[in-house]
C-alpha cells in the first residue's frame, strides 16, 4: 500500500484586501441574496459571476416544497451563464450566504453538485475559475481554481469511448 497526498491550497483574506472589482463581486453576491427563494430552508445563498470580459451576472438558491427540485445559487448562476453567454470566460465566482434561523460564521462552502458543475465549466473553457467563499464576519476564502476544491473531480476523459 502507498500513502499518496493530496496538494490543495487556499487564501484567507480580509474583505479590505480584495481588489475593487472582487469587492464589488461580493456586493453583487449579496444583493443576489435578496432574490434566494428558500423558505424551507431558511438558508439564503447568493452568487455572482464575473466574466473576463468585467461582466457580471448573479444567481439565488430557488426551492421546491419537492425538496430535491430545487438548486444552489452557484448552480443556478452557472448555468446562467452557460446558456446564455456559451462563449464568454468565467473568471472569478463569488458566493456568500445570510440566514435568520442559523447563525452562519464561516465560510459558505459549495455542495459536490456546485463544485462539479464549476469544474465541468473549468475544462470546457480551458482556463482555472477563481472562487471567492464570502464569511459574515468579512473574511473571504479565496481557491485559484475549482480543481482546488475538488480532488479527484469526475472528468470528461472517463466517459472516452472505445
Ligand atoms: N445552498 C446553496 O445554494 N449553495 C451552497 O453552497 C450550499 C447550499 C442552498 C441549497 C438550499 O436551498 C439551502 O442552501 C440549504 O441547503
Amino acid at each position: 500500500m502507498i500513502e499518496k497526498k493530496v496538494n490543495t491550497s487556499f487564501f484567507i483574506a480580509d474583505f479590505e484586501e480584495l481588489s475593487k472589482q472582487e469587492k464589488n463581486l461580493i456586493v453583487k453576491a449579496k444583493h443576489a441574496l435578496k432574490t434566494s427563494y428558500s423558505s424551507y430552508s431558511g438558508f439564503s445563498v447568493g452568487a455572482s459571476i464575473l466574466f473576463d470580459d468585467e461582466t457580471t451576472i448573479e444567481g439565488s438558491n430557488q426551492e421546491n416544497v419537492a425538496y430535491p427540485s430545487g438548486l444552489c445559487a452557484e448552480r443556478v448562476a452557472l448555468f446562467y451563464a452557460g446558456s446564455k453567454y456559451p462563449n464568454k470566460t468565467i473568471k472569478t465566482i463569488a458566493v456568500t450566504a445570510e440566514s435568520k434561523d442559523f447563525s452562519i460564521d464561516d465560510y459558505i462552502s459549495p455542495c459536490g453538485a456546485c463544485r462539479q458543475v464549476m469544474a465541468e465549466y473549468e475544462e470546457k473553457q480551458k482556463s482555472s475559475i477563481r472562487v471567492l467563499l464570502h464569511s459574515p464576519n468579512n473574511q473571504v476564502l479565496i481557491s485559484n481554481s475549482v480543481e482546488d476544491l475538488l480532488p479527484f473531480v469526475f472528468k470528461s476523459p472517463f466517459l472516452k469511448r472505445f
